[in-house]
Order: structure tokens, then C-alpha cells, then sequence
């Protein structure tokens, strides 16, 4: 198997589930909301966890708290769910962001907050975004203010200047930067970048466990949320007869009822792991394991010259991480349908994803969709929609999705070299 759905999910080294399972035969650990030993001794894992994951940011505990999610999903929520929009407020985001960076714009709009969108340019990154950042606060009301981005893109890899979260905190901003893509491959210090909202998913990082996600927030950014509700876990004090309730202090005003304390009794080994690695070293490798992977598709080419394959956003290792978003072409330029692509690597024992990845901004962009015709073909197709009815009604030459490959740790040039020969089929007569 050539693994190269590194942005999907990371791969676990046998040592983690390893040491998990011997952790688990050695001790005894409860629901972390009691007083008995083996309660304490759950929270004691809560704390190290947490100090862990700060560790992994580079981030002052002082300044910072870590609270556990079910994925990147569960603490992007929060942010949405919790952040104090009004009607004089901006929720400004990058075109390129993951859905669930998108779906603030939900609790923004329904708090009657404008939605701003910063655009990107040819190559996939931001346009001028200092310049539209301006602009955007410019136009902002006085209100409180958030800025999401990805610090690296899901779709096409760009990774987005980290500078525009000082230059957003400078307009009134308050910054969530998803680091979901980019911390499984490079190192990342919320002591440079100080950030306030830091979702991330850990089976992205070290691949094992799965199910749990963390929000890194800057404390002081934290206690200006309200959250919607209270549940069990978050609170010190309700009462039914007076209707009052009291939020605990800290992270858990946020873990909604009873953490999943024995998958966190994994996160220290995993950052642990992460260390011995050494985040410069991984991010080393997966920049000459894309460079080469980059280098080997954009050489291939049809017998009559024209490229086999369009790579979206920067065919050079220039500040991108691991993750190329590609179609393949026939002969006469048209995109070959992705599913294809899926298909033929599958039977070939390739893992490569094919879709928009949930990231619909950069495909849009990266796809070249025409925004009138794209919403007159949804229409059109709204009542049964599928993708495929959406794409006959855009046209042969639109494609309506791509392939996806994207490196990691355990990525070796034979992982790329069996990827290529499958792209290589696609050329005109080769099978
Ligand atoms: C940049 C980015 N943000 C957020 C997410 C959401 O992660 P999850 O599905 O684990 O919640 C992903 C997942 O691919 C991602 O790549």
C-alpha cells in the first residue's frame, strides 16, 4: 500500500497503541468527575495531556489553556458557537478554509455580523491579504471581531503568512488560525504567533488515537466567549429551583460531559513521539518528499507534449507543505473526471482522495468555476442533486473536483514512484 492521504489522516507508529495498551493493563483510571483515586488519577492525565499539547505549540501556559474536542470540528464549534458576534460585528475569513472554518458564517449571520471573504490569487494564496485586511476592517462595524484562516491549506498546501495574525490582532481582530494541516508536518510556536483560537485534530498529528481534537485558545481571548449552553463537566454550580448556573474556570467550562479520559491517556505518548521525531527534521523530509512527488508530475506528459497533469497552487516547495490538489488531462486539456483518477489508484494500491476536501473556496477557485454559472447549475439540479448532474450541467471542460496526494512522515520515493506510474497510465495509448 502507497499511503498518500497524509492530510486526511496521519499514520500511528506500533509504539503508540503499544504503550496505550500497556498504560491501560497498568492502571486504573475512572470518570474524571470524582474525588477516588482512580478519578484523580484520570485527571492527572487530563493535566498532562493538556501541558503536553502546550509543549507541542510552544505555548505559555501562562497565556494559554488546551481544551479537549472530539476533532478540529468540535473546537472550530466553540469558537463559532461561543464568540460574542453581534450586529456590529465582521467575521472575516480566506476563500481557502475547511467547511468547518466556513460554517461560522452561520452563528455570524445569525447574529447579524457581516461576513467578509478575502480572495486568492492565480497561484492558490491570498490575494494582497494585508491589503484586504485593511480594506475588511475598514468596512467592519465596531463590533467584536474574528479573522479565521488556515495557517496551511487542506486543499492546495499553500501555507498562509503566519504575520497576519499580528496584523489582524493590530485592526481589532481576534485570530483563529486553523492549524489542522499544518502542525502534523511543521513545527509551530504560539509564543511567535499568538494566535487565540488554535483548533487541531490529533489523529492528523500522530495518527493514533482517534476521536479527539484540541482547542488551543489564548486565555484572555476565552473568557470574552459565551457559551449557548451549559451541560454536565462544565459547571460548578446549577440551580433548577433559581434557574443559575456557574461555569467552572478554565478549559473544562468546555468539555461538555464526561471527556474521553482513557483516549487521552494517549496524547502525551503522542506528542512525546512527535519530539523524539523533531519537527524540523519531519518537516524536512515532507518537503523533499513533495518536491520530488512535484518535480516527477508536472514531467509527465502526453505524446503530443501537453502535460498529463495540472497541479493546483505552487508546483515549487516555496513556503507549501506536503499536500498537492492535481488533475489529471487528456490529451486535448480536458480534466480527466477525478473519480477515474480515485479508481485507478485504488486498483493499484495507491491512497489518494479525490472530491474538493471540504474546502469548497479553494476548489472554486482552483477549478476556475464561473460563480453565475455555478449557482444557475445548482438550481438546476437542486432537486436530485448529484455531483455528477451538477458537473454535466458546468460543462466537459469544468471539472468539478480533484485528486489529492499528500505526504507525511512514513513517505518513502517508492510511495511516489507507484502513484506516478498509475498517473501514467492516463496518458494517451498507454493502456
Ligand atoms: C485545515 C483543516 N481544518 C479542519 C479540518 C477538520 O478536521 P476534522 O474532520 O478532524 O474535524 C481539517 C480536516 O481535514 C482540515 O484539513
Amino acid at each position: 500500500m502507497a499511503y498518500l492521504d497524509y492530510t486526511g489522516s496521519g499514520l500511528y507508529p506500533e509504539s503508540l497503541p503499544a504503550r496505550h495498551a500497556a498504560l491501560l493493563a497498568e492502571r486504573v483510571l475512572g470518570n474524571p468527575h470524582s474525588q477516588h483515586a482512580p478519578s484523580l488519577a484520570s485527571s492527572a492525565v487530563l493535566e498532562e495531556a493538556r501541558a503536553a499539547m502546550l509543549r507541542f505549540v510552544d505555548a505559555d501556559p501562562a497565556a494559554y489553556t488546551v481544551i479537549f474536542t472530539p476533532n478540529a470540528t468540535g473546537a472550530i464549534r466553540h469558537v463559532g458557537e461561543s464568540f460574542p458576534f453581534a450586529v456590529d460585528s465582521a467575521y472575516v475569513l480566506s476563500a481557502d478554509n475547511h467547511n468547518s472554518v466556513n460554517g461560522i458564517r452561520e452563528f455570524a449571520r445569525r447574529a447579524g455580523a457581516s461576513v467578509l471573504v478575502l480572495p486568492l490569487d492565480d497561484g492558490m494564496r491570498l490575494d494582497d491579504p494585508e491589503h484586504q485586511l485593511d480594506a475588511a476592517a475598514a468596512r467592519a462595524g465596531r463590533g467584536p471581531r474574528l479573522f479565521a484562516y488556515p495557517a496551511q491549506s487542506n486543499f492546495s498546501g499553500v501555507k498562509h503568512p503566519l504575520a497576519l495574525v499580528e496584523r489582524a490582532h493590530a485592526l481589532g481582530f481576534d485570530v483563529l488560525l486553523d492549524a489542522a494541516a499544518f502542525v502534523p508536518t511543521s513545527p509551530l510556536s504560539l509564543r511567535q504567533v499568538p494566535a487565540d483560537f488554535v483548533p487541531m485534530s490529533l489523529y492528523k498529528i500522530f495518527g493514533y488515537p482517534t476521536g479527539l481534537g484540541a482547542l488551543v485558545a489564548r486565555r484572555e481571548a476565552l473568557a470574552r466567549f459565551r457559551r449557548p449552553w451549559f451541560a454536565g463537566g462544565t459547571v460548578d454550580f446549577v440551580s433548577v429551583q433559581n434557574e443559575l448556573h456557574r461555569f467552572r474556570r478554565g478549559p473544562e467550562a468546555f468539555e461538555d460531559g464526561t471527556p474521553d479520559f482513557l483516549g487521552i491517556a494517549g496524547v502525551a505518548p503522542g506528542v512525546e513521539f512527535m519530539e523524539s521525531l523533531g519537527m524540523e527534521r519531519l518537516g524536512a523530509h515532507v518537503h523533499d518528499m513533495v518536491g520530488e512527488l512535484l518535480a516527477a508530475m508536472t514531467a509527465l506528459r502526453h505524446a503530443n507534449g501537453s502535460p498529463l497533469v495540472r497541479v493546483y497552487g505552487p508546483a515549487s516547495t516555496e513556503a507549501r507543505g506536503g499536500t498537492v490538489a492535481f488533475n489529471v488531462l487528456a490529451a486535448d486539456g480536458r480534466p480527466v473526471h477525478f473519480g477515474e483518477v480515485e479508481t485507478r489508484a485504488r486498483e493499484a494500491g495507491v491512497a489518494v482522495r479525490g472530491g474538493c476536501f471540504c474546502n469548497p473556496g479553494a476548489g472554486e477557485r482552483a477549478l476556475g468555476w464561473d460563480a453565475a454559472a455555478a449557482a444557475r447549475c445548482y438550481h438546476a439540479v437542486e432537486d436530485a442533486f448529484t455531483l455528477d448532474r451538477f458537473g454535466d450541467c458546468m460543462g466537459a471542460g469544468v471539472a468539478v473536483g480533484a485528486a489529492r496526494a499528500s505526504v507525511g512522515m512514513a513517505t518513502n520515493p517508492d510511495d511516489i514512484r507507484r502513484l506516478i506510474a498509475v498517473l501514467a497510465t492516463f496518458a494517451a495509448g498507454a493502456r
